[in-house]
């Protein structure tokens, strides 16, 4: 494998303002001396206030950090956009997170997935060839897939060898595509790129999309919580943090050609320790008390409703991180109490103001 400095460099994260990619920028800003370049369009599928909130906690960090940090606000789907940014800044490492994200939303509403995830990441791709034939800074990109693509694979722990070819959702869809383009550029054109599936993260300043957020806002309000598969269903929950520290040390070290294979690679970045809805609900609900979030008397069960499995939903999802482990030496590790708990002291700030 390939060493990659960051330091002086450009680095593109597509998806700034999003959860992962606020994250990351964050992280990066705080561990690297480089110019990382925040790409993002705003869009309204959440609050755009929460993105704006992010952009907000991006530039405190920024305020004191060695590197610098320059927002764009625009579109990957918008090719001239994207194209422009590529011309201006010369990125030498991309971190595509810009996705239209949410198994359930796309069931419903195609047409952002086909927009952001297959055209604006082909644009990707397209700008990664250029700049690298034209002899430009260009050395890696590493893009977000997820674990979604295992879609109906029954073989559990999911290992990245695994044959993933039933995705149940349009979503899944999308990112198993991204994973066979970006596979086909590294082979044609010599591009060094990493796939990462991710496992349900969560944490602060979260995507109110996502079943533990949802929950939240509906308990607040007195609401009945709706939990699908009768609660016969566990999750691979990752902490924010431990993402963004496995994307960061992904960033620095990247696939290298081998044996007429391309310099082309994927790993899961999950727990590996799926835990059972129920549980998970159970300690959210104690945290949020905890955390002042809601009243000390509340009643948990009295506002939890048993549903029937919802399409594009599995089951269960389990990461194997053995392939992440044995080349970066690095498995995420944060309990699933700690991080609710950050995720519900941070609510309360936001919210509670
Ligand atoms: N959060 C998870 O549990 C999870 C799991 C698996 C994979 N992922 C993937 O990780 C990545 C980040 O996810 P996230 O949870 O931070 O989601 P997010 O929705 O919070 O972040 C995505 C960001 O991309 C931006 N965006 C969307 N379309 C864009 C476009 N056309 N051009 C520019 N920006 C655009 C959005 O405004 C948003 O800020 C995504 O690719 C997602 O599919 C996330």
């Amino acid at each position: 494998m390939k060493k990659i400095s960051l330091k002086g460099k450009n680095i593109l994260v597509t998806g700034a303002a999003g959860f992962i990619g606020a994250h990351l920028v964050m992280r990066l800003l705080k561990e690297e001396e480089a110019c990382i370049i925040g790409l993002d369009n705003l869009n309204d599928y959440y609050d755009v206030s929460l993105k704006k909130h992010r952009l907000e906690l991006i530039a405190e960090t920024a305020a004191v950090s060695a590197s610098e940090w320059i927002f764009e606000e625009g579109s990957i789907s918008d090719r001239e956009k994207l194209h422009a940014v590529f011309e201006k800044y010369d990125p030498a490492v991309i971190v595509n997170l810009a996705a239209q994200a949410g198994v359930r939303y796309s069931i419903d509403h195609p047409d952002p997935y086909i927009d952001t995830n297959i055209n604006g990441f082909y644009y990707i791709l397209e700008e990664c060839r250029r700049a690298k034939t034209e002899g430009k800074s260009f050395e890696y990109l590493v893009y977000a897939s997820s674990s979604s693509i295992y879609g109906d694979n029954m073989n559990i722990p999911y290992r990245v060898e695994d044959a993933a070819e039933h995705p149940v959702s349009l979503y899944a869809a999308t990112k198993k595509s991204n994973e066979l383009m970006a596979h086909a550029y590294s082979k044609l054109y010599g591009l060094a790129v990493t796939g990462l599936r991710f496992f349900t993260v969560y944490g602060p300043a979260g995507r109110p999309d996502m079943a533990y957020f949802g929950f939240t806002n509906k308990l607040i309000e007195g609401k009945t919580i709706d939990i699908f598969n009768y609660g016969n269903c566990k999750r691979d929950f990752t902490y924010v943090d431990d993402v963004t520290e496995g994307v960061s040390l992904v960033m620095k070290k990247a696939p290298e050609e081998h044996e007429g294979q391309p310099a082309y690679a994927l790993y899961n970045i999950g727990n590996s320790s799926p835990v059972d809805l129920m549980e998970f609900i159970e300690i959210l609900g104690e945290e949020l008390i905890k955390a002042g979030v809601l009243p000390e008397d509340f009643d948990m069960k009295a506002h939890e409703r048993l549903l029937p499995m919802q399409k594009g939903d599995v089951p269960v999802t389990y990461a194997d991180t053995s392939a992440l482990e044995r080349d970066y030496g690095y498995k995420p590790s944060t309990d699933l109490r700690t991080g609710l708990s950050e995720f519900a002291a941070w609510y309360k700030r936001y919210y509670f103001k």
